[in-house]
């Protein structure tokens, strides 16, 4: 976003209750008066309200709820995440956009949004149902300093961030099923794709991608999803706003990365285990060609999920297809 508009937002929301003149503004801002009227007009173009009364100056009445770079950006207050947004209203895959723009050379904390995407993907090569503003796509890219076989750990921390999102923002209780999926009352609301380059003892860059259902209801999944996706408005009868959630997420986010990075995993350990599905229950585990049961007992220090198999022994699973009785 440009300086100066970002900096007339900053000016415009401190101000929220008051009006500020147009004087003030263009002192503040180092700009005519015309330019700060071309500036407004910018403004309520992305679906801000503003009033402009004479004599009396400029205020702001509401934010926009249309995403895009610049409302996305309003209000973030972080140190890196989404200090780069790149906002499309279509796209085939924010995944494939992130790629590219990380061969690039995208900086760290990079996200990608879109309204829609067209070649939406899940994991395992499934493809994943992304309807027009009906849900939050996005991708985030990060360039940390760890060993490769540690990147899917991010999955798990990226799990805790839309686990403690949506427990903030409803009255709903999220789970997470190991390694990725969210759901609320046993159906999903939410999948997380991590994808990364690297060689062989350096991670180059690592892309997390977010799909979370917000505004679907039943009839908008299809038919073979729609008995086991859920949406927040499905469980909560209401419409909600993306635009605060996608920031609480970026806020939440780059708190629980810096804590990884300082501390290591134990931490996303504990809030994985406050919201893992089913812990202590028996699970149907799927690993290539073998098929065994047992005891989900949580997550080993690495991330693994831990199961006790028939013979009383424990095992470490790195991935597998996991179901439940
Ligand atoms: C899964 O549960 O299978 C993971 C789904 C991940 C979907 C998101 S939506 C944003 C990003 N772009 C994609 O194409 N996929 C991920």
């Amino acid at each position: 976003m440009s300086s100066t508009r970002s900096k007339l937002i900053e000016l415009l929301s401190e101000n929220e209750q008051k009006y500020i003149s147009g004087q003030q503004l263009s002192n503040e801002l180092n700009i005519s008066r015309s330019a700060i009227w071309k500036h407004m007009n910018e403004l309520k173009k992305d679906g801000y309200e503003i009033e402009g009364k004479a004599r009396k100056g400029y205020r702001i009445i509401s934010y926009p709820n249309k995403l895009s770079e610049n409302t996305v950006q309003w209000g973030l207050s972080t140190d890196w995440l989404g200090k780069k947004i790149y906002h499309r209203e279509v796209i085939d895959s924010t995944q494939l956009l992130a790629h590219q723009l990380a061969l690039d050379g995208a900086e760290h904390g990079t996200i990608i949004l879109a309204d829609e995407q067209t070649a939406g993907k899940g994991r395992t090569g499934r493809p994943w149902q992304s309807n027009k503003s009906q849900g939050i796509w996005m991708s985030i890219i990060l360039r940390p300093d760890i060993l490769p076989y540690l990147a899917p750990q991010f999955t798990l921390l990226t799990a805790t961030v839309l686990a403690e999102v949506l427990d903030g923002f409803a009255e709903i209780t999220p789970h997470i099923k190991w390694p990725n999926d969210i759901l609320i009352n046993g159906k999903k609301i939410s999948g997380i794709l991590t994808e990364m380059q690297a060689e062989q003892d350096r991670v180059l860059y690592v892309v997390i991608g977010i799909g979370l259902n917000i505004n679907q209801t039943e009839d908008d999944f299809q038919q073979h999803l729609a008995t086991k996706s859920t949406s927040l408005k499905m469980e909560t009868d209401r419409n909600w706003s993306l635009l605060p959630i996608i920031q609480q997420i970026i806020h939440i986010f780059e708190q629980k990365y810096e804590l990884y990075m300082e501390l290591g995993f134990s931490k996303v350990k504990n809030d994985w285990e406050k919201y893992g599905f089913k812990i202590n229950e028996r699970l149907q585990i799927k690993s290539g060609k073998k098929q065994w049961e047992g005891l989900f007992l949580g997550i080993a220090e690495d991330g693994a999920l831990l199961a006790k198999n028939d013979n009383g022994e424990i095992e470490k699973i790195y991935s597998a297809e996991i179901a439940w009785f």
